[in-house]
């Protein structure tokens, strides 16, 4: 069961690195939450804002057959987006796991692959969510925080709950049909098939239609060529 032994810290300096230097001696499911992260890390090695109030945790996946560290990604922001629904909280996915509401971001997902020996050791989900934390000034236009939207402060470690019953409940019913997690990750997301959108890929930025969207890539049609791009960013035009 994820979330049967949950490790509280009050400061750590990332919750990924804690799983990743210490994942052997915990067992699956393990998941760490911090109040305050000083060297928290997102995606594109970015850092990652973690004052007090928001909701810093990690996941440790040892999972028994090959499955792609992906599958645990879009398991996650599929439980995030529905642990938000009894809250009134109708959120959305930036390809490929950013967490939306109206047009603002709430969540973000950095998942990391730890090796042995050439074999898949284990699968680290980060989970960054905000949730009493102030928005920094500068941000107020791109990102959102759970009190904003609710209107009220709300308990962490509840929202943390609701996140894990949504996990363990969506790994049984997709362990054995991954495709299935995949059409409903993909009914989830902002971006459709036929849209013009923008994307950053390594410093340079293309415009095109999405012909394909895939979990790890999307194929654009720019002018009359077509592209299948990876390890992209989705900007606005
Ligand atoms: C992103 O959108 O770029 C992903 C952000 C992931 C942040 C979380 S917070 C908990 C975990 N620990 C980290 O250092 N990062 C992830």
């Amino acid at each position: 069961m994820i979330g049967e032994k949950l490790i509280r810290v009050p400061i750590i300096g990332s919750t990924n690195d804690f799983l990743k230097e210490n994942w052997k001696l915990f067992p699956h499911g393990t998941v760490i939450v911090a109040d305050v992260q000083t060297t928290g890390r997102g995606r594109f090695n970015r850092a990652w804002y973690s004052p007090e109030g928001g909701l810093w945790f990690s996941v440790l996946f040892k999972p028994r057959k090959n499955m792609r560290p992906n599958f645990y990604t879009k398991l996650s922001a599929v439980s995030i987006v529905r642990s938000l629904r009894p809250l009134k909280v109708e959120a959305k996915l930036k390809w490929p796991n950013d967490v939306y509401v109206d047009g603002k971001k709430l969540a973000g997902i950095l998942t990391e692959t730890i090796f042995e020996e050439d074999r898949l050791g284990a699968i680290i989900v980060g989970i960054g969510m905000n949730v009493n934390n102030e928005i920094p000034k500068e941000l107020e236009k791109k990102a959102t925080s759970l009190k904003l939207l609710v209107g009220e402060e709300l308990e962490r470690l509840s929202v943390l709950s609701m996140i894990l019953r949504e996990m363990n409940r969506a790994l049984r019913v997709y362990s054995r049909k991954p495709e299935a997690l995949t059409r409903v990750w993909k009914n989830m997301l902002i971006q459709k098939e036929g849209q013009l959108i923008c994307v950053n890929v390594g410093g340079e930025t293309l415009k095109g239609e999405i012909v394909q969207i895939d979990d790890e890539s999307i194929t654009l049609r720019i002018q009359d060529k077509t592209m299948r791009l990876s390890s992209l960013e989705i900007v606005d035009c």
